[in-house]
């Protein structure tokens, strides 16, 4: 039974690389444009970083599959197989990155049958790196990482982000959600702008729980398996097994600020992953 732990190997040094390249290409001009929405952004970074990765890990391991941000809004086709697959985010935070706000992220997920086996993600701007691979602990630059074990919604940092749609029946859905957390009453709710940060930030124990409809599978692959080895919980917005492709999530550091979550959320419909590209919002 292979661990994948080469392979781990590999993410990490690519994943440094491509960080690097990222926090270069922050000081100079950037050519933006916007994908499905104009607040969906995108740079010639994104699909250079894309590049660097994909190339240097099918050339490596020509057998492997590849899901990417880019290559899926350019139109091939986002599914995962049952075959050794890399999930590929490699901007997380492209908004952030256009303005050069400091919460920008390279992430790389690996699956194979479906499970995911380890991620891999980069902040650009502090060097932190958090990796975790099944069944053998989560960590940020080399410490082992344990989730908040609050339990009482009381005393919860609830963090979300806003996704692309903005017209104002899904703002107020999305805005209801948020009140409705804020006057439990939580502590408090934030938003950082990458989904993937947000959720090393439940792995860390910094907050208790993440939630978002209008992510991507790309968004939420490694930092799944990083939250699950830090000993929290990730799952659909309906309560039940996190379905990648769904474009939704509820994580957190205990079962009972997840399940007090999902029994807030009104849900926002964004489609799924895994259904033709043009329908990506
Ligand atoms: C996006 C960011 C954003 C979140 C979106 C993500 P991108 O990723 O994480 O904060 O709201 O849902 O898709 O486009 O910057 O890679």
């Amino acid at each position: 039974m292979e661990d994948w732990s080469d392979c781990l190997d590999v993410a990490v040094q690519i994943a440094l690389r491509a960080g690097q390249v990222v926090h270069l290409a922050v000081k100079q001009e950037k050519r933006v444009s916007s994908k499905s929405t104009p607040t969906d952004l995108v740079t010639e970074s994104d699909h250079q970083v894309e590049e660097l990765i994909i190339s240097t890990l099918s050339e490596k391991y020509p057998s492997h599959r590849f899901i990417g941000e880019e290559s899926s809004a350019a139109g091939v086709k986002c599914e995962l197989t049952d075959s050794p697959t890399w999930i590929i985010d490699p901007i997380d935070g492209t908004c952030n990155f256009v303005h050069s706000f400091p919460m920008v992220a390279v992430s790389i997920g690996f699956a194979v049958r479906k499970e995911l086996e380890f991620g891999v993600i980069y902040h650009c701007f502090d060097g932190t790196l958090y990796t975790a691979r099944k069944g053998h602990g989560a960590f940020c630059n080399g410490v082992r990482l344990h989730v908040s074990k609050e339990k009482d919604v009381s005393k919860a940092l609830i963090l979300t982000e806003i996704g692309a749609k903005r017209d104002p029946a899904t703002l107020d859905i999305f805005l209801g959600n948020i009140k409705k957390l804020l006057s439990a009453p939580t502590h408090g709710v934030r938003i950082i702008g990458s989904s993937t940060l947000a959720l090393c930030h439940i792995a860390s124990g910094a907050a208790e729980a993440y939630y978002q409809y209008g992510l991507h599978c790309w968004d939420i692959a490694a930092a799944a398996v990083i939250i699950r080895e830090a000993g929290g919980c990730v799952m659909d917005t309906t309560g039940g097994p996190l379905d990648l492709m769904s474009r939704r999530v509820v994580a957190a550091g205990t079962r009972e600020i997840a399940d007090y979550v999902v029994k807030q959320l009104l849900p926002i419909n964004y489609g799924r992953d895994d259904s033709e590209p043009d329908a990506h919002a």
